[in-house]
């Protein structure tokens, strides 16, 4: 099992000034107001409540905290649009007293993870401790840097996504199923690869699954496919785990624009197979009610990835269904982060799943890999 040194184990930091690495890389949309709500504004604060027990924790013990976060993916030079100054606002009010650096990424330092820009962000401070999971599988120099000068530690958020992504690949309940949707076969194969040989089954939706579908002969219409992956997807459908994937569709017409009700655009349900000029753009309801029954007869289940274009209401139907049967199933249920959680909580059934990670690269990378180089440097 994957360990990592714990809060307690920094010792006694009444006193001394702790950096801790968060990871504040929060969505924001522009402000609608004047004043302080006339810059942009946080979309979902689910990335700073996450960290407040590590923050509060520190606090209590009498420690002076520091955190820093990057924000976007600014190029290494200071950049308005993506300053922390919304995130500052916000963790004033939740966690008063915890200081907040500029982002991190104005500087070249922290992608390149230079050795003076390490020297420069630990100077003065007597411990650090990593509560940015989703942050972890970067080696940048505030993830894989300060444990070289600093008894750290991991935060509460990084202990608990290790205890349940590692214990995922470790000690299952079984049957383990994990349900897969988003766009692109190609960015997931790593993940699938692991998956095949540690899960019962495999549920696959999200547009993902129009690979899958060609490789079984079917015809896809205009439906988003990569040709370079179908010989892969045969490959795995062959292969000893279970792999389920749609019996209907729920499909777009010729000169529609999924996420754009606007367009216009027939809606219709058909079969596995899409008409020529059409698209599939969500599971359909028989499928919906298929993967739901898979989900609640597993013991264990991992989703990540939507079903469909779940912000377009007209095909939020089976992201809608895989978010309920994951409610409601006795499994244990893990949401991986990005569209997933963010489809979760859409649905309204983010607090009904055991764990939903707060990492999206990360999360899938843990359970790809079995460890990530911001896990590796806390071991020293
Ligand atoms: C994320 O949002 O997945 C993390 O904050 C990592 O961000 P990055 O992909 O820009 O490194």
């Amino acid at each position: 099992m994957l360990s990592v040194p714990r809060l307690e184990d920094l010792g006694s930091i009444a006193g001394r000034s702790v950096l801790v690495r968060v990871d504040f890389n929060v969505p924001l949309t522009a402000g609608s107001g004047s004043g302080a709500d006339a810059g942009p504004m946080i979309a979902d604060d689910l990335r700073i409540r996450a960290a407040l027990p590590t923050l509060r924790w520190l606090q209590r013990q009498g420690a002076t905290v520091t955190a820093c976060t990057h924000l976007g993916r600014p190029l290494g030079a200071a950049d308005p649009s993506c300053s922390v100054e919304p995130v500052r606002r916000r963790l004033a009010e939740l966690a008063p007293g915890v200081e907040l650096l500029e982002n991190l990424r104005f500087d070249p330092g922290e992608t390149d993870n230079d050795p003076a820009f390490v020297e420069r962000l630990v100077a003065g401070h007597d411990a650090y401790v990593n509560d940015a999971f989703g942050a972890s599988h970067r080696a940048h120099a505030s993830i894989v840097g300060p444990p070289r000068h600093l008894p750290s530690a991991a935060g509460r958020l990084l202990a608990r996504e290790v205890e349940v992504l590692g214990g995922l690949r470790n000690s299952p309940r079984r049957p383990f199923v994990a349900v897969l949707g988003g766009a692109k076969v190609s960015d997931k194969l790593g993940v699938i690869d692991a998956l095949v040989g540690m899960v019962d089954a495999l549920v696959i939706g999200g547009a993902m699954c129009f690979t899958f579908l060609k490789a079984q002969g079917r015809r896809v219409g205009s439906s988003l496919c990569e040709d370079s992956m179908v010989p892969r997807c045969r490959e795995l459908l062959e292969g000893a785990t279970a792999i389920h994937l749609p019996s209907d569709l729920t499909a777009l017409g010729p000169g529609g624009v999924p996420g754009d009700p606007d367009a216009g655009g027939e809606v219709r349900q058909v079969g596995v197979d899409v008409p020529d000029g059409w698209m599939g753009v969500d599971i359909g309801p028989g499928s919906a009610a298929a993967f739901g029954d898979v989900i609640h007869e597993a013991q264990t289940v991992l989703w990540n990835g939507p079903m469909g274009v779940f912000e377009d209401p007209r095909f939020g139907g089976g992201t809608g269904a895989v978010a309920a049967a994951m409610a409601e199933t006795r499994a244990f249920t893990v949401v991986g982060g990005g569209d997933s959680a963010a489809a979760a909580r859409r649905f309204g059934v983010d607090r009904d799943a055991d764990h939903v990670s707060t990492g999206g690269g990360a999360a899938l990378e843990l359970i790809e890999n079995g460890d990530l180089p911001g896990l590796a440097a806390l071991r020293g």
